[in-house]
């Protein structure tokens, strides 16, 4: 295939798991952090996990050697100027994202596709500040990226059957199902997924049953994994709250407006797992 060599913006929960995913699939990775401490703390965290899947036996120590040699950080955007495809996973913010992607344009190669890992924002307009819309799409992995199986290739009305065939490419030669989805809030999977994990939090709010007993309930009741305050600590409040905001805007749907607990957390920097403190303490 075409995708050699792959540039990922932004150093959280999901830049990371990309990282990992894609040099673990033969890709040469470039990660840009805006941070010089936070990239070199990313390169650091990935060789410890690379270290235990090791001692685990997931991994042998030539695989290891090989995937860790792919993966670079840099802080400088022009490092990504060689990349085929370049996937942002900064901050859930449309203004922050559409800056980065004329920055993106101005950086890298003109044949280059230019992905997005957002969760609700509209990538058409990611597309329209670059010069090259129809080479921009969605490309949105799930949390942990390195375990979920799934990724939406998300389609603009702008973006060329190239484009999509490419990302779609990527996605399966990273191991992943892939499913093509249009360019509205949510796709399919965060627009199903976040009106239950919101009226979970209206349900605690109103006293209905406890934070322990829901997430119990949905477990046991639904089969899930996980129960929705164990999942939404896992995503981030922060991150939670900027996906239901934008899913409000763009439907009006009240099931998508943010339980007001939700944001009063957000408020307090109880964030979930990334913060130490969520609906669950994370810090023992
Ligand atoms: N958390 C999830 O479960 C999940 C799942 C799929 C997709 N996503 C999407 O991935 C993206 C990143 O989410 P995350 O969970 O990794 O968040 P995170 O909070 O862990 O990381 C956000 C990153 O953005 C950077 N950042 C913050 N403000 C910035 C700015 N002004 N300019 C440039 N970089 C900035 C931060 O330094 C950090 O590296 C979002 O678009 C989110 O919707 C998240």
């Amino acid at each position: 295939m075409a995708i050699k060599r792959v540039g990922i913006v932004g150093s959280g929960i999901m830049g990371a798991g990309m990282a990992e995913v894609a040099a673990k699939a033969g890709f040469e990775v470039v990660l840009r952090s805006r941070h010089e401490a936070t990239a070199n703390g990313m390169i650091a965290a990935f060789e410890k996990s690379l270290a235990k899947q090791v001692e685990r036996g997931k991994l042998d120590e030539t695989e290891r050697a090989a995937v860790a040699s792919r993966v670079t950080a840099t802080t400088v955007l022009s490092d990504l100027a060689d990349c085929d495809l370049v996937i942002e996973s900064v901050v859930e913010d449309l203004a922050v994202k559409k800056h980065l992607f004329s920055e993106l344009d101005h950086f890298c190669r003109p044949d280059a596709i230019l992905a997005t890992n957002t969760s609700t924002l509209p990538v058409v307009e990611l597309a329209v500040e670059t010069g090259r819309p129809e080479q921009v799409c969605g490309i949105h992995f799930f949390n942990p990226a390195p375990a979920m199986a799934l990724v939406e290739i998300v389609r603009p009305l702008v973006a060329s059957d190239e484009t999509i065939e490419a990302a779609r490419e990527f996605a399966e030669h990273c191991g992943k199902d892939s499913v093509v989805v249009a360019d509205r809030a949510g796709f399919v999977v965060n627009a199903l997924l976040f009106p239950y994990l919101n009226n979970a939090v209206r349900m605690l709010e109103s006293g209905t049953a406890s934070r322990d007993d829901i997430d119990t309930a949905m477990k046991g009741g639904c089969n899930f994994p996980m129960g929705p305050f164990a999942l939404l600590d896992l995503v981030g409040l922060d991150t939670s709250v900027a996906i239901l905001d934008a899913l409000y805007d763009e439907f009006r749907d009240p099931n998508y407006s943010p339980a007001p607990l939700l944001r009063r957390m957000v408020s307090a920097g109880r964030l979930g797992r990334k913060s130490g403190l969520g609906f669950y303490d994370y810090r023992k």
